[in-house]
């Protein structure tokens, strides 16, 4: 296993740490959160726990499945205990891009749903400035998207690329919808307000700025080594 790799294990596992018998888990997407679902199921069979997931996307749901986690939906499960999902870059106010993987609507409305959020993230994603290594992933319909991308290019200072696969079609989201990966020159100098004004423009679903929706951040370093970086809220919620 390469050394990115096992600093995901390294993630995975600790997450799993925190889940306990009975709990509602929003399960999210990624390579990091899949070690993650491999550590749930192996922890589900060594103590004989029940636990119910709520999976950020078609990918996550499979993978649960073939892992005998249980899996339900917001409609039967609205309210849930943890999510555990991965970032594409997290700051150290806690604000997240996420979407590389195409599930941040999804993945959005679960961590709103769930009481605590825990990220879980390798060597490399911590950083002092969103979006100066990573393109901002936004969720758009379909409908007029060229039109859409003139406007987040106007409004939002960047310049947006439409997400797209091997074929040259466009890249589509468990939604049906397309993604623009947008970059900005200097990174994002204001993620609330960057947030904000693209949430506004007519045809974006969602925005792959996340706020206020991490408590938790388990982050790998370079030699493998867990580093916790904690919100109060969580210091108490986990103590
Ligand atoms: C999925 O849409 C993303 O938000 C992922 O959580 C993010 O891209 C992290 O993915 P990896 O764990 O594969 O790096």
């Amino acid at each position: 296993m390469s050394n990115e790799q096992s600093s995901k294990q390294v993630v995975g596992y600790a997450a799993a740490e925190y889940v306990r018998d009975g709990m509602r888990i929003g399960l999210g997407t990624g390579s990091t959160v899949a070690f993650f679902l491999e550590a749930l199921a192996e922890k589900m069979a060594k103590e004989k726990i029940s636990v119910i997931g709520v999976c950020t996307s078609q990918q996550t749901e499979d993978h649960a499945k073939k892992l005998g986690i249980p899996v339900s939906t917001l409609a039967e499960t609205p309210h849930l205990d943890i999510a555990v999902d991965g970032a594409d870059e997290v700051d150290e106010q806690f604000r997240l891009i996420k979407g590389g993987g195409g599930a941040l609507l999804r993945e959005k409305i679960v961590a709103a749903a769930s009481e605590s959020v825990i990220i879980i993230i390798g060597a490399g994603k911590y950083v002092s400035k969103l979006g100066s290594g990573f393109l901002l992933p936004i969720e758009v319909l379909p409908f007029g998207y060229q039109s859409t991308k003139t406007q987040v290019a106007q409004k939002g200072g960047c310049t947006p690329y439409l997400r797209t696969i091997e074929s040259g079609e466009p890249f589509v989201t468990d939604n049906g919808n397309y993604i623009f990966d947008c970059k900005f020159e200097n990174g994002i100098d204001d993620p609330e307000a960057t947030h904000s004004i693209l949430s506004q423009i007519a045809g974006v679903a969602e925005v792959g700025i996340f706020l206020n929706l991490c408590d938790l951040v388990l982050e790998a370093d370079a030699e493998g080594n867990l580093v916790k970086h904690s919100t109060d809220y969580a210091r108490n919620l986990f103590a």
